[in-house]
């Protein structure tokens, strides 16, 4: 069966935002001492940041980086990790059950982010802490000075205030792993509670609330519903956590892992806008994917079955697949494909850590086959996203049942004249497609960039860094404004037309 894909300037979604090409940068294993962050590395600067890392992080490119945590948050006092190195305490990590040096902090964060170009996202802990601390931290960021946490800051040498705009009210309140979880109607009051207090200190900042942990969740939709009910004045955005596993899932379902993105963004803004019809409001809530991808969970050792960690241990660091970047190249195209109403992202996470980036101690740092989709993604996704009309062959999962064999969205930017297509091809058969350019006059396809291979299960090492990379293909001919194609089995295609 020949796919036909139709694309059309009318059907506009809205416009690209940046904010969905985020990451994350967690106390976890070796993301923060080992990845970005590794004083006497020969490529360390002289705040002890990778210079290597650095550089990657700005290739990716990554727009916003949430910090510090995930479950670490809940466990985590900031003050701890602010003001004379010397004299921060080492703490035990309640999430992670590692020693925390405190040898990296907020202000190191926040070096970090302005030398990678980054925009941050600071969570909050409302797992052992509460309101006071929250708007303290608020103050500590975002207030010039005069007060005393504002004067703390400039005592630590920040003369000028962060200005951090988006915040987190917390991290996967729902989860029973989570350090002080709470009913969805406890965290919805201390959500609001919170976010009331966040705001007296800076009217300007941005809140999410915690959405549920990940869609499998047995309080799911529920959670939104009453979290939103007790806290939709005060908050902007509410969260989604989502991971999909290469072995919890047979494989034809695992590589459509973006319809069930799709229905759980879907499913959770239908339950937002239910609690704006019920509370009468004029407000949309808008959604924050504060951290996805793949993840081999099979793999991981739960903290409780491991000994208290004195060095930052290798915890979950992932070796990633051809049909895993193909995946997460997918999951791109569900997140793109509802830029009205999604309008941050964060891969979780940057380095090491179910990671984009990995890093060898003392050595090299190299790409893993799921920074390729997403650095293109990123670097090519300009102007307006499009719907698209797309038709083709199905593919048979255990989990979704039928389900197309192909998934596109498009960018269009008029001021550079430029139609970018993604499309993936996530069946073990090669699908012959009908590109229906019409509506776009004269372009031409200039360039088409795939994410494949022979071998889907190929894997990037320390050893073989670049075995996967893109590669450049001979772009199809337009004629009539219609070009043909044949997408190879497990691809990933970005399609420019100029
Ligand atoms: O990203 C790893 C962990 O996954 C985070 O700490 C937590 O929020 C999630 O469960």
């Amino acid at each position: 069966v020949t796919a036909r894909l139709t694309v059309d300037p009318a059907f506009a979604v809205a416009p690209v935002n940046r904010r969905i090409f985020g990451s994350f940068v967690e106390h976890m294993g070796r993301c923060v001492y080992g990845g970005i962050y590794e004083p006497g590395h020969p490529l360390a600067d002289s705040a002890g940041m990778r210079s290597d890392v650095l550089e990657l992080t700005r290739e990716l490119g990554v727009s916003v980086v949430r910090y510090p945590g995930g479950n670490f948050v809940s466990g985590y006092r900031w003050e701890d990790g602010v003001g004379p190195v010397g004299e921060r305490p080492r703490r035990f990590d309640l999430a992670w059950r590692a020693i925390e040096t405190n040898a990296f902090g907020l202000n190191e964060f926040m070096d970090w982010a302005g030398k990678a170009g980054v925009e941050p996202m600071m969570a909050v802990n409302l797992g052992t802490r509460g309101i006071a601390e929250a708007a303290e931290l608020v103050e500590y960021c975002n207030l010039p000075g005069g007060t005393a946490a504002a004067d703390l800051r400039r005592k630590h040498g920040v003369g000028a205030p962060h200005g951090i705009r988006l915040w987190c009210l917390g991290n996967e309140m729902d989860g029973p792993w989570q350090t002080g979880s709470l009913t969805a109607y406890e965290y919805g009051r201390l959500a609001a509670r919170a976010g009331q207090a966040m705001r007296k200190v800076d009217p300007t900042i941005e809140l999410v609330a915690c959405g549920s942990s990940n869609s499998g969740m047995p309080t799911f939709a529920a959670w939104e519903a009453t979290v939103l009910e007790q806290a939709y004045d005060q908050v902007d955005y509410v969260s989604l956590h989502n991971y999909y596993d290469p072995l919890r899932l047979d494989p034809a379902s695992f590589r459509a892992s973006a319809v069930d993105l799709d229905r759980f963004i879907d499913d959770v803004l239908a339950t937002a806008d239910h609690v704006r019809a019920k509370l009468r409001r004029g407000k949309r809530i808008k959604l924050s994917l504060d951290e996805w991808n793949v993840w081999y969970q099979n793999d991981f050792t739960e903290p409780e079955d491991r000994p208290v960690a004195e060095e930052p241990p290798h915890l979950i660091e992932d070796d990633y697949t051809v049909t895993d970047a193909v995946v997460v190249g997918n999951l791109l195209i569900s997140m793109l494909r509802h830029a009205d109403r999604l309008t941050v992202g964060c891969q979780a996470q940057l380095a090491n850590v179910i990671a984009p980036i990995r890093t060898e101690p003392g050595g090299a740092a190299w790409r893993q086959t799921i920074f390729h989709p997403f650095a293109l993604t990123s670097a090519l996704a300009h102007g307006t996203v499009l719907r698209v009309a797309l038709t083709g062959p199905a593919m048979t999962t255990d989990r979704y049942g039928e389900v197309p064999a192909l998934d596109a969205v498009a960018v269009h930017d008029p001021d550079r004249d430029e139609l970018v297509l993604f499309v993936v091809n996530r069946s073990e058969s090669p699908v012959p497609l009908d590109l229906d350019l019409r509506a776009f006059g004269g372009l031409a396809v200039t360039e088409q960039v795939t994410v494949t291979d022979t071998d889907p299960a190929a894997r990037n090492s320390a050893a073989e860094p670049d075995r996967v990379v893109p590669r450049r293909l001979a772009p199809p001919a337009v004629d009539g404004g219609r070009a043909a194609l044949v997408l190879p089995p497990i691809s990933w295609h970005a399609i420019r037309c100029t």
